[in-house]
């Protein structure tokens, strides 16, 4: 396995300037610029304890650039790049792919009315092989099977139900060992029962909503170090018990825009899936 390597976004031109999720709503304007410019830099400190960070210049206009975990999906050399929902976000797709396009990845772009926000709905599964991917508020269904495509990996369909958790990655992780931290009120039925076939009782972590409004979910795993924003006792003790380290790291101006660790990252190493 290479270097680990993550993208991140300094916040640089990072506002709550819009209202496209319900977290941004009364939050406009209200992010302190130099708390977040401090949180931000403190995240990139930790995450450069465990991995090559490399950056994506900011862009005035584009508050939400910062969420670079909504570029693409990357597997190996491949990435499909994000159609973003909402147009206040379009702005940011040809500067996502200037980037891929200049490290030399194979680009994909999917039909420009095809919505897909990248690894924010889409995460390797670390111990199958496939790709979970979410559906319901940001990213189209009929994508799906683009991406099975392109990337050459089984895709599992994952509808989302609950407007506070509308990308996959607020509320689901897929860790190194196979356990899946996870908030299951956020998808629905048939979602549920797919994710309980495919990952055993004793690899599913469950968290409880104050952990998930939290972001909790929204968390960098690498090897055996779990970083994230806040984490209850409890969900501390369950994940030191599994083995990890568990790393706060405060991120309350982010959350005013409805992301967190995870989303503020975007990680460039994935290796193909067995
Ligand atoms: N304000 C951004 C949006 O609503 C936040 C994106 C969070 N990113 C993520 N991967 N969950 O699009």
């Amino acid at each position: 396995m290479g270097e680990t390597r993550f993208l991140m976004c300094a916040p640089s031109h990072y506002d709550v300037d819009y209202v496209i999720n319900p977290w941004m709503a009364g939050n406009v304007h209200r992010s302190a610029k130099a708390v977040a410019a401090a949180q931000w830099q403190q995240l990139q400190g930790v995450l450069a304890g465990h991995a090559r960070v490399e950056q994506l210049q900011p862009q005035p206009g584009l508050p939400d650039l910062v969420f670079t975990a909504n570029a693409g999906v990357v597997v190996d050399d491949r990435v499909v790049l994000a159609r973003f929902f909402h147009p206040e976000r379009q702005g940011e797709e040809p500067w996502f792919q200037q980037w891929f396009e200049s490290q030399g990845y194979r680009v994909t772009l999917l039909p420009a009315d095809l919505p897909f926000e990248g690894a924010g709905d889409a995460l390797l599964d670390r111990s199958g092989g496939w790709l979970w991917a979410g559906h319901g508020f940001r990213s189209e269904l009929a994508a799906h099977p683009l991406l099975a495509e392109a990337l050459a990996v089984e895709v599992l369909s994952l509808r989302l139900m609950d407007k506070r958790f509308y990308h996959l990655d607020t509320c689901f992780c897929p860790l190194s060992d196979g356990t899946l931290l996870y908030y299951p009120p956020a998808f629905d039925f048939d979602a549920n029962r797919l994710i309980e076939t495919r990952v055993p009782a004793a690899k599913r972590l469950v968290v409880e909503e104050a952990d998930a409004l939290a972001f909790a979910c929204n968390a960098v795993n690498v090897g055996r170090s779990v970083i994230l924003n806040q984490a209850s006792a409890g969900l501390r003790h369950q994940l030191e018990r599994r083995g990890y380290d568990v790393l706060e790291t405060p991120l309350s101006e982010f959350l005013k825009a409805g992301g967190a660790a995870k989303c503020l990252t975007l990680r460039l190493d994935e290796p193909c899936p067995a």
